[in-house]
């Protein structure tokens, strides 16, 4: 029986990864995929090992893209540690991680100016979309360079970027192909959602932003104890927020099917919990279905 290397390849342009994934796939082997764009944490480490249990290979992309970066300076401060990153890889027994540069996922265009993006779909519409504009757009167009380079396989995403889930879903339905798989959200013990920004925090901000989580799980508790009016659950949300150094962008309930906006008064059917919130030079998302879990 055929058995991986326990070395992960490296392969430094997406015209490899293709070749290396097309062999893959005529020697009738399965594919898992986990676009990444670095600064691997435990989150990312789950949709890896995932894969991992559920495909004969599994390969990993890092590429900070910088069309999906509405802010020069998060896209500068984005954490970047390509030979740490690998390393983690290796030990999860990812079999292959590619990258490339800007220039090589996009061989097609003389500059960036003549890139034409993908259109997000409705999922892009207000909460994360409203405040950074052209963010899904970017995420639409790179996910569709990335998904053209790895083909069919099944392809991993985290519930924390939930409105990035509703994206990519409508951009595979559209291209006919990735299976996409959404898993669960992994918290820190305090309840901070992992995510690659939690490393610009210090301690003391580290700890206030688990109000974040401990915001989401109160709106859920209260959601169990009978309240389904989003203008409530909204203020139950709030009150936890309130806290010193946290900075509130948004702290919405929308239908997870539909992505309707709620109207304050509206009594929900089924709700998610969306927050964003800047602490210190991080600015942290988070979401929890409501009507689902314990
Ligand atoms: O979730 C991310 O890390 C990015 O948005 C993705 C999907 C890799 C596209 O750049």
């Amino acid at each position: 029986m055929w058995q991986p290397d326990c070395m992960v390849v490296h392969l430094p342009d997406p015209d490899s990864a293709r070749g290396w994934c097309a062999e893959q796939r005529a020697a009738g082997r399965s594919i898992g995929f986990v676009p990444t764009m670095g600064g691997l944490h435990e989150g990312h480490l789950s949709l890896v090992r995932r894969a991992v249990a559920e495909n004969e290979i599994t390969c990993v992309s890092i590429f900070v893209n910088p069309l999906q970066f509405n802010d020069p300076g998060d896209l500068a401060s984005y954490p970047r540690n390509l030979d740490d990153d690998i390393r983690q890889l290796q030990d999860i027994g990812c079999d292959m991680v590619f990258t490339g540069t800007f220039e090589q996922f996009f061989l097609d265009v003389e500059s960036p100016e003549d890139i034409v993006q993908r259109d997000p779909g409705p999922g892009a519409d207000g909460v994360e979309g409203a405040g950074r504009p052209g963010h899904f757009a970017g995420v639409a167009t790179i996910c569709e360079r990335l998904f053209k380079v790895v083909g069919s396989a099944r392809t991993y995403f985290g519930e924390k970027d939930f409105q990035q889930t509703l994206v990519v879903k409508d951009l595979a339905r559209a291209l006919g192909y990735p299976e996409i798989v959404v898993c669960p959200t992994v918290r820190e013990p305090s309840g901070l959602a992992y995510s690659s920004r939690n490393v610009l925090l210090t301690d003391s901000e580290r700890e206030r932003a688990a109000c974040i989580s401990r915001a989401l799980f109160s709106a859920r508790h209260a959601w169990h104890q009978g309240e389904c009016e989003a203008g409530k659950l909204r203020e139950v949300m709030l009150r936890e927020l309130d806290v010193d150094g946290i900075d509130v962008e948004y702290a919405e309930l929308r239908d997870p099917h539909d992505w309707r906006p709620e109207a304050p008064a509206g009594s929900l059917v089924r709700a998610q919990a969306l927050i964003a919130a800047r602490i210190g030079k991080a600015r942290l998302i988070d979401n929890l279905r409501l009507d689902r879990g314990a």
